[in-house]
This record gives structure tokens, C-alpha cells and sequence, in this order.
């Protein structure tokens, strides 16, 4: 008899990838591609939706032939967030590449837009969100804007938009559907996360006919079928999804995942709660109607940072041969490399910052370089712990952590030593698919509820806060420095 299993489909940033989980939340078969990253323009960043599609389509394949004699009881989704895809929907066919979060393009627009008279406070009150080019909306206007004849087919409700989930709803299902969920829709800056809808006034301010949006869905739910007849029942952006998979349910739980970037997040119950500290508001997941929200905070070079000291700078070949440099030597010699390749997310939402290395003597090497890297990783994320503690107003318990870069433990101790707090790692860390899983599986009562999923979650190390306090502070001092220096170079 062939076991019953849910699929998660992971559509990251730089790969596409596909994981078969049974019912002890074990992963029975993994597949992954990466696929290609288009930089036409110094700041800008460029999918193709097709090889998005296409790899995606092969994973899937793959993991389900590893996995041999299996029922599918569900597919579920997690994606890299606020990319955006604008296509034909007589056609099916992109009308233009899609735009990676990470894409500066739209960074002057977003300025003059929030020289306006109450502009900011309005997208912000809405939205939950920033007016900053990380977000779909101006991505979107773009595309309309530069692509010939685009705008014209937009009002005439021949093109539809979508973020990631929305693009492979489409595929997987032969262009029926065209949704997304609500985690999806809150990092657009068109949804009104308060009253759960698209916002007729955001959609004005950024030029978006409203034909073009994806009916919006409950993350956990049955939203439709695949082509072969198998539901598609959870959708969650990837970090929502991560938040999910490590059982985050209780207000003032946080989970950090160390991927590209780093997004810090923490669940607040059923209250949207406003960030006084420049973090985000945002949709942790909506599940039969009822939403949950998280504040965010959202680091746009993260683990990323590692790979570029293997891939352009050749300091390294692996990630792990960094992890190992950075753990010989206690510090970075006076090193602080400020990762800001494409601006500074939160708190300091500075799209025009680059990166910069300070503090070199003629003794720095690529062994302080390697320290540096993982020391920005966690200087970032004790930024981000800070604004969250002081818009919650209480202190972390433990930081849940996963993503690719949490295998290093020299990262996690030293995060722990900035935040002074417990850092724990579990034992399953692809929580972003696992959490796709669970809000699928949930939906067909594949699992019975979140009672089960906490009670599956389990600790594989913590990792101790230690280090003398004074020495940590005056660290981070060089550190805030050295990001001051960073801010507003292109300018
Ligand atoms: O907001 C961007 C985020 O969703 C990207 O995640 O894991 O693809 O780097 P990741």
C-alpha cells in the first residue's frame, strides 16, 4: 500500500525546491535547482518566471520519483516573497521578466512618492509596510510603465499579476486559477491589512488596475487542484511559512531564518501591532478567516554575504571552509564589512546604501574577512532583536533560528553572545518547506492541529549567551559606525 504524504514546494531565491514529508513530518525525498539570477543593470535583479516554472515542474518531478510508491495528499507552497510576475492571461506568457525583491529600480520613485503629504503614514497605516522599492507595488507600476503596450492591456484586464505562489497556482493548475494567500498579498503594498482586501486608494496611488490581482486565500485551505487532481491546500510567503514550521503559535515567539537575507519574525497573536521602530507589520497567516499577524524585520544580504565571498571574492570554496576561518580566530581584527550590496532593509530602509568594509590593517586577511562576513550576519539580526523587543516591549525568551546559514556555529554563538539571548536551533531546520507542509496537511487533516505540530518541534542545540558585556556592547558600537558609513552612497 503506497504512504500517504504532503509535497512542499519551495520557491526560493536562488533555487527551486521540492520535499516529500509522511506523517512523522520526516522528509522522504528532497529535490532542488538552482536557477539563474539576471543583474541587467548594476541594482537591478531579474527572474525568468519560465525557468522559475520550469525548474519548480522538475523538482516536483523528481522528488516524487525518489519518493517511489506514494499518495499525494496535498501540495503546499512557500515562496520567496514580493516578486513580481506580470502576465498574459489569454496567453499565459510573462510580459517581462519577473522583479526580485531585492531589485533597487524603483528606489527614486519611492522617494518622490513619500515627499507627497502623507503618503508614508497612509501606506503605512494600511499596509503595515514601508514605501520602499523591496515591495511588489512599484515593481509592478514599473513593468506597466516600460513595457510597450502593457498599461493598455492592464486596463483592459488582459494581464494578471501575482507574487511567486500566484505564478505557480497558475502553472500547476493550467491557468484555471489565479490566487494568492493573505501572508502573499500583505507584502504587496495593495492590501489592506486591517480590512482584509485590496485597497481601492493603494491600488490609485500606485497605478495598478485592480483586474490585474489574484483572489486572495486562506493560507491553510483547499484554494483548487493540480492539473493531476492533487489539492493545493497551503500558500504562505517562505518566512510566514518558517514562523509556522517552527511553531511560533504563542504572541512573542520569534523565529530568525539566516537564507539570502535574514527575517526576523514574531508572532503577535491576532494584533496587528505597529512597529514604532521601523520594523514592518505584517501577515503571519490567515486560517479559516482568521488572521494572525507578526512584526518583521527584514535583512536583505544575510547568508548571501557568504556566497559572495566564495563566488566573486574567491576567498573561500565552501561556506563551510568560511565557518570553520571565522571560528580560528576570536574577532575580525578590527574588520566590520557592511553587507549592504542592495541598500539596507530594516531599521534603516536605505536603498542607496552600498557595501563597505572598515577598520582594515595591513594584518587583514581573508581569515578576518570570513569573521567579518558571519559577524555582520548576526550584528544585522541583534539590530533587528533590538527594534523587536522595544516595539513589543518584552524580552525574547529564545530565537528560534534555521535557513542554510544557521549550520554554523560560530554564527549562532555569536548571536547569542550580541542579543543575550537563548539562540536555538532545531532539530529539523528546512522549517520554511516543513511549515508549507503543515498548512497543507492541516487543511486535509493530514495532522490534526498545532498542538501536534508543537509537539513534533524539537530542540537540537542552544546556544548559550556568553562573552563579557562591555566588550559586546563596544562592538557593536564599531559596528553602527561602520553602518553609518555605508548609508546613502548612491545618492
Ligand atoms: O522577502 C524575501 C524573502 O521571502 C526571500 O526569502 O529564502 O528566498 O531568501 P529567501
Amino acid at each position: 500500500m503506497s504512504a500517504d504524504v504532503i509535497v512542499a514546494l519551495d520557491q526560493g531565491t536562488t533555487s527551486s525546491r521540492a520535499l516529500v514529508f509522511d506523517r512523522d513530518s520526516r522528509i522522504v525525498a528532497v529535490a532542488q535547482k538552482e536557477f539563474t539570477q539576471h543583474y541587467p543593470v548594476p541594482g537591478w535583479v531579474e527572474h525568468d518566471p519560465e525557468e522559475i516554472w520550469q525548474t519548480q515542474k522538475q523538482t516536483l518531478d523528481e522528488a516524487l520519483a525518489e519518493a517511489g510508491e506514494v499518495n499525494v495528499r496535498a501540495i503546499g507552497i512557500a515562496n520567496q516573497r514580493e516578486t513580481v510576475v506580470v502576465w498574459d492571461r489569454n496567453t499565459g506568457a510573462p510580459v517581462y521578466n519577473a522583479i526580485v525583491w531585492q531589485d533597487r529600480r524603483t528606489a527614486d520613485t519611492c522617494r518622490k512618492m513619500a515627499a507627497e503629504d502623507g503618503v508614508v503614514a497612509m501606506v503605512g497605516d494600511r499596509t503595515g509596510l514601508r514605501l520602499d522599492p523591496y515591495f511588489s507595488a512599484t515593481k509592478a507600476a514599473w513593468i506597466l510603465n516600460h513595457v510597450e503596450g502593457a498599461r493598455e492591456k492592464a486596463e483592459r484586464g488582459e494581464l494578471a499579476m501575482g507574487t511567486v505562489d500566484s505564478w505557480l497556482v497558475w502553472k500547476l493548475t493550467g491557468g484555471k486559477l489565479h490566487v494568492t494567500d493573505e501572508s502573499n498579498a500583505s507584502r504587496s503594498l495593495l492590501y489592506n491589512i486591517h480590512e482584509h482586501c485590496w485597497d481601492d486608494e493603494m491600488l490609485e496611488l500606485f497605478g495598478i488596475p485592480r483586474s490585474m490581482l489574484p483572489k486572495v486565500c486562506d493560507s491553510s485551505g483547499i484554494c483548487g487542484e493540480t492539473s493531476d487532481g492533487v489539492p493545493i491546500a497551503g500558500m504562505a510567503g517562505d518566512q510566514q511559512a518558517a514562523l509556522f514550521g517552527q511553531a511560533c503559535f504563542e504572541k512573542g515567539m520569534a523565529k530568525n531564518t539566516y537564507g539570502t537575507g535574514c527575517f526576523l519574525l514574531m508572532h503577535t497573536g491576532t494584533d496587528a501591532v505597529r512597529s514604532e521602530n521601523d520594523l514592518l507589520t505584517t501577515v503571519a497567516w490567515r486560517i479559516r478567516g482568521v488572521t494572525e499577524y507578526a512584526l518583521e524585520g527584514s535583512v536583505f544580504m544575510g547568508g548571501a554575504v557568504v556566497q559572495w565571498l566564495r563566488d566573486e571574492m574567491k576567498m573561500v570554496e565552501t561556506a563551510a571552509e568560511c565557518s570553520e576561518l571565522a571560528a580560528s580566530v576570536d574577532d575580525a581584527g578590527g574588520l566590520f564589512l557592511v553587507p549592504a550590496f542592495a541598500g539596507l532593509g530594516a531599521p534603516h530602509w536605505d536603498p542607496y546604501a552600498r557595501g563597505v568594509a572598515v577598520g582594515m590593517t595591513r594584518g587583514t586577511g581573508r581569515t578576518q574577512f570570513c569573521r567579518a562576513a558571519i559577524e555582520a550576519i548576526a550584528y544585522q539580526v541583534n539590530d533587528l532583536a533590538e527594534c523587536m523587543v522595544a516595539d513589543s516591549g518584552v524580552a525574547l525568551e529564545e530565537l528560534r533560528v534555521d535557513g542554510g546559514a544557521a549550520r554554523s556555529d560560530v554564527l549562532l554563538q555569536f548571536q547569542a553572545d550580541l542579543a543575550q539571548v537563548d539562540v536555538v536551533r532545531p532539530e529539523v531546520v528546512e522549517t520554511t518547506a516543513l511549515g508549507a507542509a503543515y498548512l497543507a496537511g492541516l487543511a486535509v487533516g493530514f495532522w490534526d492541529g498545532r498542538e501536534e505540530i508543537g509537539r513534533r518541534w524539537a530542540k537540537e542545540r542552544v546556544f548559550d549567551p556568553a562573552g563579557d558585556k562591555e566588550e559586546v556592547d563596544g562592538k557593536v558600537r564599531g559596528w553602527r559606525r561602520a553602518v553609518e558609513r555605508a548609508k546613502h552612497w548612491e545618492e
